[in-house]
């Protein structure tokens, strides 16, 4: 069933666990990761960014998601745009279908932030669509936004009362030590509880998004690394951190390159193994499985969202 994220997140505040929104760019992966959504008897975000409606075309996203629907009915599915850059690009996910946008002013200072939100929860509000922003900054590399490490700035826990109680905005994606990407961390893992602890008393009702928070699953990496691949190093936040910002509050946790780890170890592996194989089924199959797999288990065991639909 196509939903927006209200119903979802009321459930998850209840009872304390945190909804999956995975990045599509094509249909393996969301094939892989609604059955995975429907295994795990889960509801799931499918998020897509500009980048990913440039490479797979916004109706054949559409469409391949209507399909996903359909073949899980009791699954309940919101399609969400990820990183929306500006107005025109959440007006046309809106246009065209998907229930909940993202509008990221986080480039922007705060009173442009706040205008640019404003714009575009009125007019998804006016169309029941669902608006997430974004307050404070990631460290890594966003969608048309490149912030360096040294420039990460943790939200401010009274300036996101403030935020939201002037934009309106549905939920809020904050900065608390996470980042894009495979490299999130140098030393040891990790990340400003307090500070997420702080913004949940201020703002109660208010979905708390987390963004940047793939493990970089050390197991992904290795198979990468062993057949071909080069990603020394490469590190993210532990299955017991999500853990606990599920049960503290965090509704929706993003995941993109644990998927992209998964896809490739899955074809590089048959690359390195069948270098004579070049039947796309042959190596595309390996990887949705994997992809699968990687969905489910944070589904089941990390997120706590399994057995929630
Ligand atoms: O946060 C960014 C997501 O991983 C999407 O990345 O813009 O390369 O599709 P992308
Ligand atoms: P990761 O790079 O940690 O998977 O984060 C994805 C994300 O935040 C998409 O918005
Ligand atoms: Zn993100």
């Amino acid at each position: 069933m196509l939903v927006t994220t209200k119903d979802m997140f009321k459930k998850s505040m209840e009872e304390g666990f945190a909804i999956g929104a995975f990045n599509v760019n094509n249909m393996e992966i969301i094939q892989a990761i609604v059955d995975a959504a429907a295994e795990a008897k889960s509801p799931v975000i499918l998020q897509a960014s500009s980048s990913a409606i440039k490479y797979a075309r916004i109706n054949y996203l559409m469409k391949m998601i209507e399909a996903a629907v359909e073949e899980h009915p009791e699954v309940p599915i919101a399609i969400h745009l990820d990183h929306g850059p500006d107005f025109e690009t959440a007006k046309m996910c809106i246009d065209n279908g998907f229930t909940s946008v993202m509008i990221d002013g986080s480039k922007y200072d705060f009173e442009q932030n706040i205008e640019l939100t404003k714009k575009v929860v009125e007019y998804a509000h006016s169309k029941g669509v669902v608006v997430e922003a974004e307050l404070g900054k990631l460290a890594g590399i966003e969608d048309d936004v490149n912030v360096s490490a040294s420039d990460a700035i943790y939200t401010d826990p009274a300036q996101a009362q403030e935020f939201v109680e002037r934009t309106g905005c549905d939920s809020l994606a904050i900065a608390i030590g996470t980042s894009h990407g495979a490299y999130k961390f140098k030393g040891e893992a990790k990340l400003r509880f307090d500070i997420l602890q702080e913004i949940k008393q201020r703002i109660p009702n208010t979905p708390i998004v987390l963004h940047g928070a793939s493990t970089v699953i050390p197991e992904l990496v290795e198979i990468c690394n062993k057949y071909g691949g080069n990603i020394p190093g490469a590190k993210g936040v532990p299955d017991e951190m999500l853990k606990q910002a599920s049960t503290l509050g965090v509704s929706k946790i993003n995941v993109d390159t644990d998927l992209r780890l998964s896809m490739t170890a899955g074809i590089r592996k048959v690359f390195a193994e069948e270098p004579s194989a070049f039947d796309p089924r042959k190596y595309l199959t390996p990887a949705r499985e994997l992809i699968k797999e990687t969905v489910k288990h944070k589904m089941v065991n990390v997120f706590g969202s399994s057995n929630k639909i």
